[in-house]
């Protein structure tokens, strides 16, 4: 049985077509006081997959009454698909006096759940932080496959090195193009400096590549950098589409032909799922 989290509910349908489950009903009530109280509609016939990214504070608390459910209805393993982890940028302590938060996270999950799958998290060594075994699945696949067919002469880009691996699996997923990634330096939470070097992008198509679009400020510098230098149209590509603040709008501005991500996170822009990618790692699990 897939049990879907409300931030999460297209890819949890998706997944259960994907893999023939049924997914279940679940009825949710909020206190007068704010809490929020989950009922299971029917009992799990085996196991359970919990599937609900933790895209806010009170979608988090939903997955960990999901997984207590599941296990009081019976189920006999809980299985915890979270495609967009929250937290995970939050991976170290960047001063004394933080906490590792992703790590506080992770253990509060992994007490009540078998297993963890996560959708590209922004460090594969987040993985470690649960006390469950934890795996990454990638929506490479699925972005390469939404990317028009008639790229000219193309480009992926990553806005820095980390993001090198991520936009080669999507350049290997469409077939064909040059890869490069640019050097970035962050000013502040929302303030990027992006430099292009040794790349020439004049008359082609540019598909930039992230994890992740969460304020838009380093994909918008991306785009203005690449458009500067010549780029016909310039794709925005990312696998969790957050698009806080006013990214999409400024993302526009910025001149951008299109903003793609997948359904990691529901928003207008996510036109390709991940329930392939994650249905082929349940099976192997399986
Ligand atoms: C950072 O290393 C990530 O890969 C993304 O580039 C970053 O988190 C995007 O954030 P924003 O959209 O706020 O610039």
């Amino acid at each position: 049985m897939i049990i879907p989290g409300s931030a999460s509910q297209t890819l949890a349908a998706a997944l259960a077509r994907e893999t023939g489950r049924p997914l279940a009903a679940v009825d949710r009530h909020r206190f007068p006081d704010g809490e929020l109280l989950v009922t299971l509609d029917e009992q799990p016939d085996g196991g359970a997959i919990v599937v609900a990214s933790t895209v806010s504070d009170a979608a988090f608390v939903e997955l960990l009454l999901l997984q207590d459910a599941a296990r009081e209805a019976g189920a006999t393993t809980v299985t915890t698909v979270v495609p967009y982890l929250g937290y995970a940028r939050q991976d170290r302590q960047f001063a004394s006096g933080q906490p590792i938060s992703v790590r506080a996270m992770a253990r509060a999950i992994a007490s009540g759940t078998d297993r963890v799958f996560t959708v590209d998290p922004h460090e594969r060594s987040v993985l470690d932080r649960f006390d469950v075994p934890a795996q990454a699945v990638t929506g490479a696949a699925a972005l390469a496959t939404v990317l028009p067919d008639d790229l000219t002469d193309p480009l992926f880009v990553g806005p820095d090195a980390g993001a090198r691996e991520l936009v080669r699996a999507v350049r290997d997923g469409y077939g064909a193009g040059d890869v490069s990634v640019l050097e970035k330096i962050r000013r502040s939470d929302r303030t990027v400096e992006l430099t292009v070097r040794d790349v020439s992008a004049a008359d082609r198509d540019v598909v930039l590549v992230d994890d992740i679009i969460a304020t838009g400020g380093t994909m918008s510098e991306a785009v203005a950098a690449l458009t500067a230098r010549g780029a016909d149209r310039v794709y925005a590509t990312c696998v969790h589409p957050l698009l806080a603040d006013a990214a999409y709008a400024d993302l526009s501005r910025a001149g951008v032909t299109e903003i793609v991500g997948t359904d990691t996170i529901e928003r207008p822009v996510s036109r390709t799922s991940v329930a392939p990618a994650i249905a082929e790692a349940l099976a192997g699990q399986a």
